[in-house]
């Protein structure tokens, strides 16, 4: 009989396609993929471990799922950033568990499963990637890797331990596995890296500037997005090649962090607040039409108020047209733990509310702004909520729901005319 697979994601982009790559390898193998854990013979957790208690939540979760093992054959996996940062450890606390496996070790599954190793955590020069096995969710969008890891190292940040040192894969490798997407109909294309524009090609050296530029002339890419750019690393050739291809998004993701040149080299950001208004400044300058979006942390240790309405007030600068906001989490063996302690909790949230309400504003009226101009649309399927409707996303990765004629394939593009702002989304209709 096949066997079956069970795959539970957490975090980021990264684990996302991680998940995508290790279910497309376990169907190579013959094994199907099943919704439900209580059908699995196999169970995956891919885990995270960026912020607060993610390690509490797999070992109460491993602990739930000790009970399952001992009802029925069952083989468990921890993978992941938290498997990377516990490795051995996750064995002694939950013996039932059969493997654990790091993020470099993605590609090796194979190895792993046929029972040579029981805790694969280094980072091998062979990342064995190989791409026509990625098992993608969307019919019209692929994520690919062009970066592992981080070289940054920002203090208050596990992902350098837990992701290893910065490796670029070859450019033509990630033309080839574009192209492949691309043929099979994922018109969208998401470049993915944790610090996705330190990108280097490790035989020609071409940058990530060229990079883009030659994915984006790909025949039939759409749209083309990025994930995630740091504020130091943007330089002419990415602005350049943002600026000379209308399918490159005009959607950018630059987390700043904090608003505090002070706070900011604390984190080891590599920039100041004055370096990192100019950047923006600068993209502006050659794509007026672009938007920004941003990571926020408040809390970090010695956050003053002060320090706290810099950030409030370069929020409001650039009006961001989406955000995340965490609060400071002490993560193991990072260098932000000599930093001294984080701001207290109750101090804290109340930051992070200030910063939501204020961002909440400000995406109002980014989202009523655009009531009745007619945006470009590429077409994901029908509207969940309303079966009669579609759904797609702006360039800017806005979600839009609205009537059409009946025979729209996903994949294609429409302009939508918005006549209705919603909480987070748009309302509208095609035009012709
Ligand atoms: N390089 C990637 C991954 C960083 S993790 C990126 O820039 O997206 C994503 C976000 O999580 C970071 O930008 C930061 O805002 C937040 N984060 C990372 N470590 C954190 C910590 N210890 N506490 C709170 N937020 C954190
Ligand atoms: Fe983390 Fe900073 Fe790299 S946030 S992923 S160390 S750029």
């Amino acid at each position: 009989m096949t066997k079956t697979f069970f795959i539970e994601t957490w975090g980021c982009q990264m684990n996302d396609l991680d998940s995508q790559r290790l279910s497309g390898s376990l169907k190579l193998r013959g094994y199907r993929r099943v919704d439900t854990e209580g059908e699995a013979d196999l169970i995956l957790l891919n885990t995270c471990s960026i912020r607060d208690k993610s390690e509490q939540k797999v070992f109460s979760r491993l602990g739930r799922l000790r009970e399952m093992k001992s009802e029925r054959e069952l083989q468990i996996g921890v993978c992941g950033c938290v498997a990377q940062q516990e490795g051995e450890a996750i064995l002694h606390r939950a013996p039932w568990v059969d493997f654990v496996m790091g993020p470099g070790n993605v590609g090796h599954l194979d190895q792993i499963l046929s029972g040579d190793r029981r805790v694969a955590i280094d980072f091998p020069d062979d990342r064995n990637y190989d791409y026509l096995a990625v098992d993608r969710p969307s019919a019209t969008k692929a994520q690919v890797t062009i970066i592992e890891g981080c070289n940054k190292n920002c203090t208050f940040c596990i992902v350098p331990t837990t992701r290893g040192r910065e490796v670029s894969r070859p450019f033509d490798d990630v033309l080839r596995e574009v192209r492949a997407a691309v043929e099979s109909g994922r018109v969208e294309i998401e470049l993915l890296g944790q610090t996705v524009n330190a990108y280097r090609c490790p035989i020609s050296g071409r940058d990530f500037g060229a990079l883009l530029s030659a994915v984006a002339e790909i025949d039939y890419v759409a749209r083309l997005r990025f994930m995630t750019s740091h504020p130091a690393e943007v330089n002419d050739s990415m602005i350049a090649a943002m600026r000379d291809h209308e399918n490159i998004s005009r959607y950018l993701h630059l987390p700043v962090q904090s608003g505090s040149s002070k706070i900011l080299r604390r984190m080891k950001r590599l920039y100041t607040r004055e370096h990192y208004l100019e950047t923006i400044a600068r993209i502006r300058q050659a794509i007026p039409e672009i938007h920004f979006s941003t990571d926020v942390i408040v809390g970090f240790p010695g956050e003053t108020d002060d320090d706290f309405e810099q950030t409030l007030s370069l929020i409001a600068e650039v009006r961001y047209g989406s955000m995340f906001a965490f609060k400071y989490s002490p993560r193991p063996g990072t260098p932000a733990l000599k930093i001294g302690a984080p701001v207290d909790d109750a101090i804290a949230s109340e930051r992070l509310t200030r910063v939501f309400d204020l961002h909440e504003r400000i995406k109002r009226e980014h989202l009523e702004s655009y009531r009745g101009r007619i945006l470009p649309v590429l077409v994901e399927g029908p509207s969940k909520h309303d079966a009669s409707m579609l759904t797609g996303r702006t360039d800017y990765n806005i979600v839009v729901n609205f009537s059409a004629a009946a025979s729209t394939p996903p994949g294609s593009m429409l302009g939508v005319r918005i006549d209705q702002a919603q909480h987070h989304t748009l309302r509208g209709e095609a035009v012709a």
